[in-house]
Order: C-alpha cells, then sequence, then structure tokens
C-alpha cells in the first residue's frame, strides 16, 4: 500500500493514475482498436524528410521555437481552408499544447482553479476533462447523455447550470463528434450552446473533425466564450509526438499562453506537425477509407439483434449490448484481447477503433468466434 504522506493533499489519494489502455505497450501481434488511432504509421518518405530535417537542420542543444509563431500560422491557414473560411483565423486565435490534454488542463486553471469553477460533462464522453478537473480539486458535474440519440439532457444541464452555486459551472465540455458515443452535436444542442450564459466557456472538442467534416469553427466569431479543441493525434497520424491545439478568441489564447509551460512543445514535435500540415493531403487520404470501413463494419454488426450500434461521424463505432451487465461486457472485452484484438470497454458500451481493412475483418471474424454476431 502507497504510504499517506501529510504534505500530499489529501483528495489526490481518492484519485487513479490514467492507465493507458493495455498497460500503454504497444504489442505488434494484437490489433490495436482501444485507442482511436489512425491505424496507418507516417508513409516512409514522410519519415524520411522528418530524419533529414533532425540530422540537418534541427539543434538538440538549442530550445525550440516557444512562440509557436509558425506552427500557428500553419494551424491558422488549416483551419481557414478546411471551414472555407476567407483568413478570419490567424496565429492570434491559436495556442499549441502537448497534446490536447494539455490544452485541457490549461483551460481548468484558467476558469475553475482555487474554488472559482465547477465543470460541467455530458456522460459519457472522453474521461480527461472530469479526471483533469480533480487532480486540481476542480467539482465535475455530471450530466447524463440521453439513452436515445446520446444528445446532452438539456433539461438536466440547465437545471444542473441553475443549482451549482458554489461554485459555479464554469465550463461546459463537449466533445463533436462525441467520444466514445460518436455522435455529432444536434441542432438542438447547439441552440442551447449558443444561448448559454457568456459567464460560461463553452469548450468543443474537435479531436475527429478530419472524420466528421463538420466543425463549429466558423461560430466561434459570433460567440467569444467558445472554444475548439483539434488534435494532430488521430487523422494527422501523430499521435506519438502529442500536438494539440485550441482556436478561440485572441483574448482567450493570451491566457492559455500565460498558462502553458514555456517549451511545451518538443523540438521534434513540433517540425512533425508542421511537416504533417504542409503534407496533408497524402496524410489525409486514408480518411475516405476509413469512413468506408466504418460503413462496412455498421452494416454487418447492426445485423445482429443483441447489439445497438451507434451511427457514427468519428473513426470508431459504439455498441451497447442489450441486457449485458458490466462484467459480461468486460468479458467480451477480455475474450477479445485473447483472441487478438483490443477494443474499449467504457460508457456502458464498447467502442471499437475503426483499423485497417485487414483489421476490421479480424474484428468481425472474433465477434463471431465469441458468439457475438447471429
Ligand atoms: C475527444 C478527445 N479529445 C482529446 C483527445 C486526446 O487528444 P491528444 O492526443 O491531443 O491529447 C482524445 C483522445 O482520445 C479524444 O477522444
Amino acid at each position: 500500500m502507497t504510504k499517506n504522506y501529510s504534505f500530499i493533499r489529501a483528495d489526490i489519494a481518492q484519485i487513479s493514475a490514467y492507465t493507458p489502455p493495455a498497460g500503454g505497450e504497444i504489442n505488434h501481434s494484437l490489433d490495436h482498436l482501444d485507442t482511436n488511432e489512425s491505424p496507418y504509421d507516417l508513409p516512409t518518405s514522410i519519415k524520411g524528410k522528418l530524419a533529414w530535417l533532425y540530422q540537418q537542420q534541427m539543434e538538440t542543444n538549442r530550445y525550440p521555437d516557444g512562440s509557436h509563431l509558425v506552427i500557428k500560422k500553419a494551424i491558422a491557414q488549416y483551419v481557414n481552408q478546411s471551414a472555407n473560411l476567407d483568413g478570419e483565423i490567424s496565429h492570434q486565435n491559436i495556442s499549441v499544447g502537448n497534446g490536447s490534454d494539455e490544452l485541457i488542463r490549461s483551460v481548468l486553471i484558467a476558469t475553475c482553479l482555487g474554488g472559482e469553477g465547477s465543470i460541467l460533462v455530458a456522460n459519457p464522453t472522453f474521461s480527461m476533462y472530469a479526471i483533469l478537473a480533480r487532480t486540481l480539486g476542480i467539482p465535475v458535474i455530471n450530466v447524463q447523455r440521453l439513452n436515445t440519440d446520446f444528445s446532452l439532457d438539456l433539461v438536466a444541464a440547465s437545471k444542473a447550470i441553475e443549482q451549482t452555486k458554489n461554485p459555479p459551472v464554469r465550463v461546459v465540455f463537449l466533445v463533436h463528434p462525441n467520444s466514445p458515443t460518436g455522435n455529432c452535436l444536434t441542432t438542438a444542442e447547439l441552440d442551447w450552446l449558443r444561448n448559454l450564459s457568456e459567464d460560461i466557456l463553452v469548450v468543443i472538442d474537435e479531436a475527429y473533425f478530419e472524420f466528421s467534416q463538420t466543425s463549429l469553427v466558423t461560430e466561434l466569431v459570433k460567440h467569444p466564450n467558445w472554444l475548439i479543441f483539434r488534435t494532430f493525434s488521430k487523422a494527422f497520424r501523430l499521435a506519438s509526438h502529442r500536438v494539440g491545439y485550441a482556436i478561440a478568441n485572441p483574448d482567450i489564447i493570451a491566457v492559455l499562453e500565460k498558462i502553458r509551460l514555456p517549451y511545451n512543445l518538443p523540438g521534434f514535435s513540433y517540425i512533425a506537425a508542421l511537416l504533417a500540415l504542409q503534407q496533408r493531403d497524402l496524410l489525409l487520404n486514408s480518411v475516405e477509407e476509413t469512413l468506408q470501413e466504418r460503413e462496412k463494419l455498421w452494416q454487418v454488426l447492426s445485423q445482429c439483434s443483441d447489439l445497438q450500434v451507434c451511427p457514427s461521424q468519428a473513426n470508431f463505432l459504439y455498441l451497447r449490448l442489450k441486457n449485458a451487465s458490466a462484467e459480461q461486457l468486460a468479458q467480451i472485452t477480455q475474450d477479445l484481447k485473447t483472441q487478438g484484438t483490443l477494443i474499449r470497454h467504457t460508457g456502458g458500451g464498447l467502442r471499437i477503433t475503426i483499423g485497417t481493412p485487414a483489421e476490421n475483418a479480424r474484428t468481425l471474424e472474433r465477434f463471431e468466434k465469441i458468439g457475438l454476431l447471429g
């Protein structure tokens, strides 16, 4: 048992350390369909270019560019292009983090730390908002999503905001499309967000934007209290480099810039993300295949009477099993692992990342073997 030192905050004892699925170890004999990464490594040509840049241009004895100016400009250009904007987003609207996880923490520090605010999350959702909030002693208000379409229960959410006084809700975190359920924000949810008090920061996490191709970036101008997260960890195939970014009005960005560590983005990750943006047509080529594969998998799984398969706008599918207990779901996850496929048991269901065509074919074979298809 761990010793409790009196100089450590008492509430930390109640928190478990984040354990990466599968212990974080990459076992190449398994299909890793549990963390929503791209199944494709960078193409060799791009890795070669990166290696060349590392060898010829990077000075490892020097700190990386702590201003992030070049990468912010490149991100702004990508954001504008992908939303058909005419340069409305500039480098002043961008802050870059060591993964979006770092930016989540910066947002929490900027808004709620020191008993100033609570956060509201819509469960099931990405777990890091609540995990990071708890490490900072920030209260988390959990509102359930509706079982019908996994949209937020807006009546319950409004009530929770109204009733949470000490400290009040300062941030609402929503994912568009949500993980693990795969659904985008509905018109009703969007209207609700548009009408929220400007005293509340609305965080819209678009980690899966490249798959959904739906973004709220064009609305940022109208809503100074909105902030969007994106990441290079999914469609851009750079999970190992840890690069995420926030898009918001320059005042909010300036606050995040105050909070981040001066050299939060390692030099190698910086050049990798920059190169990925320059080569985006090549890298994002695989998105189309992922969407086709998702459709194929969906078609097969949704034929099964015991499975409720949710329509997904992202690079994963979410299933619920009729009348299955948490123990049964854990057992299925374990059985699939024994067969060689890692999936995620979360939020009362199973989340399966779309892999390569070969991995997806094996997923179906293994579902059949353990008696889930039928
Ligand atoms: C909704 C969402 N946001 C953020 C992340 C993490 O992004 P990053 O790798 O940039 O920290 C994930 C990863 O699974 C995610 O699902």
